[in-house]
């Protein structure tokens, strides 16, 4: 099948799939923007999110391109590395013009995808989950001292338990620096395999790239830096 066999056409699935998580990224750091303006807001838009037929549709189809996205970056770079062959162990020194991310692409994405699965644990499997487990008779399943729905104290007990607190607010930060290198890259990457590759868009795709990147993250960064205050002037007070 040419998305599978050609280089061309796993670079597109790349592409496509990616984009489309920026989608999804930019959806969820708007919507937790809501968290520190109204805790109510908050708690109605998770409501929403619940284990509603149209939530859980929607988890299904972010999970297929999560794993979509995830097996065609590691067959792609066993494809690339063999058709390099002995050629990649030739230069060892860095190659002119070549962005540190481009080639750390892989180790990156694993290291979001990491931290995404502690967050699955944090509020996923806590609030979803917890719901599914509820809605199919296990209704003593209990995994949080918050109901599955009370997303904005989940939050705030996350970021600002005394020392755990500011310990996963640092955790966050981490994890937004990765996603940060791998969105501005990937962003690039994907206008680039689509067509927008000539000189003219060659420094406007880079720039939308770096703005995309800064653009999700900040979001994120936002609500963790209000929580890491919150925290902090705890501990002090
Ligand atoms: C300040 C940072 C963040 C906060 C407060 C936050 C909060 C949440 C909450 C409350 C949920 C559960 C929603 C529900 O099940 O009803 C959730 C789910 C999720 N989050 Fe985050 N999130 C943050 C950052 C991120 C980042 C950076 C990523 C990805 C790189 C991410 C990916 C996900 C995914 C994949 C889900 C599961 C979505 C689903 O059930 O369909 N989150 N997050």
């Amino acid at each position: 099948m040419w998305l599978k066999d050609s280089s061309i056409g796993r670079k597109l699935v790349m592409s496509i799939t990616g984009l489309a998580l920026v989608l999804f990224l930019l959806f969820h750091g708007s919507m937790n923007l809501a968290v520190i303006f109204s805790e109510d807001a908050y708690n109605t838009i998770c409501e929403l999110l619940g284990a509603n037929w149209y939530a859980l549709v929607a988890t299904l189809g972010l999970a297929f391109l999560v794993v979509v996205h995830f097996l065609y970056a590691i067959y792609l770079t066993i494809q690339n590395r063999m058709a390099r062959g002995k050629d990649r162990y030739a230069v060892t020194a860095k190659r002119e013009g070549v962005e540190w991310e481009s080639e750390n692409m892989l180790v990156l994405g694993f290291v979001v995808i990491g931290f995404i699965v502690l967050h699955l644990y944090n509020f996923w499997f806590k609030m979803q989950f917890t719901e599914i487990m509820h809605m199919t008779g296990f209704h003593d399943f209990s995994v949080s001292e918050f109901g599955p729905t009370d997303g904005a104290n989940m939050v705030k007990a996350l970021f600002t338990t005394p020392i755990w607190g500011q310990v996963y607010c640092v955790l966050y930060l981490v994890w937004l620096g990765a996603l940060w290198f791998h969105l501005r890259h990937g962003v690039w990457s994907a206008l680039h395999t689509m067509g927008f590759n000539n000189l003219k868009w060659m420094k406007r795709v880079k720039c939308i790239g770096n703005v995309v990147a800064t653009l999700v993250v900040g979001l994120f960064a936002v609500v963790v830096f209000y929580y890491l205050g919150a925290g902090i002037g705890m501990l002090c007070a």
